[in-house]
């Protein structure tokens, strides 16, 4: 993608390339609340959009907006170049949107395989609808297989696996199902460095094959700036910084966040 267009303002983009997302605008309020206050992105075909924030900031509004679990209460929102309402999170699914959240909906007791087909199992013909293990497990060890997801066995139960191998499962199950637009609210929270590293090389691979957009909440900057193609920094529901990872560094978006923290401080102790 060139620079006009990753950096143009909403409105300029250009018809002939529709970016796989566009928000504009977009304002969240849960009763006197403002989650969002104004936020703008976009997200371009096959582009890693990495965004940072404090507790609060709202990040996670932000997503469930674009998973279709919360409306925006003002804003409008583009997929694919087409203005679009997301309606609720079946809907969103639809549009090839899939989120893995914070707290992972996988069924811990149930096998790897079964995870990977769960609310969408593999039926065989007949009168009595019996479930085709034998084809989705067949299916979920080529998908890992493809995704480079190591695992010793399908069967093996989820609760089996480390934190990172479940999120890599989870990761696996929303590319199954075709998604464009894939959204990962902090996929590494809570995990080890050589685990962050597994989810961190399957991204990698994920873009490296081409298709898909992803947006990722992140904690940590450096693997932020590693892993994303641009970042976008959230503090009190606005955007309040937005860079190619390549022409920023920790350094930088320490020394905002620190400047704004300070502005706080004085702004509260008058
Ligand atoms: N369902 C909700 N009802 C009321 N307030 C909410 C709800 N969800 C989030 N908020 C508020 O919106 C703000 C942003 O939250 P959130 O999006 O979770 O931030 P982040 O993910 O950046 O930590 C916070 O003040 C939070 O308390
Ligand atoms: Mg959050």
């Amino acid at each position: 993608m060139d620079e006009s267009q990753a950096f143009s303002a909403p409105g300029s983009t250009n018809p002939a390339a529709p970016l796989a997302l566009r928000g504009d605008q977009l304002v969240k309020r849960f009763g006197a609340v403002t989650a969002l206050d104004g936020v703008s992105l976009t997200l371009g075909k096959g582009e890693i959009l990495g965004i940072l924030g404090d507790n609060g900031a709202g990040k996670s509004t932000l997503v469930k907006i674009l998973t279709g679990f919360h409306q925006q209460t003002d804003g409008t929102l583009y997929i694919d170049g087409q203005q679009t309402l997301l309606r609720s999170v079946d809907h969103a699914r639809s549009l090839g949107i899939e989120c893995v959240y914070q707290d992972l909906a996988l069924a811990n007791s149930l096998s790897i395989y079964h995870n990977m087909f769960l609310n969408r199992e593999i039926v065989r013909r007949g009168p009595f609808k019996l479930l085709d293990h034998k084809q989705m497990r067949e299916r979920a060890a080529q998908c890992l297989d493809d995704i480079g997801v190591h695992v010793p066995s399908v069967d093996l139960p989820v609760e089996r696996l480390s934190g990172g191998q479940r999120q890599a499962i989870a990761v696996a199950r929303a590319v199954y199902s075709n998604a464009k637009i894939l959204l990962l609210d902090e996929p590494l929270a809570a995990m080890g460095a050589r685990e962050a590293g597994l989810i961190i090389d399957l991204v990698t691979r994920l873009k490296e094959k081409g298709g898909l957009s992803i947006i990722m909440i992140m904690h940590n900057y450096a693997q932020t700036l590693d892993i994303a193609d641009r970042i976008m920094l959230m503090q009190r529901g606005r955007v309040t910084y937005e860079q190619k990872s390549a022409l920023t560094s920790v350094a930088e978006l320490m020394d905002i966040v620190r400047r704004e923290y300070r502005a706080m401080r004085a702004t509260s102790a008058q």
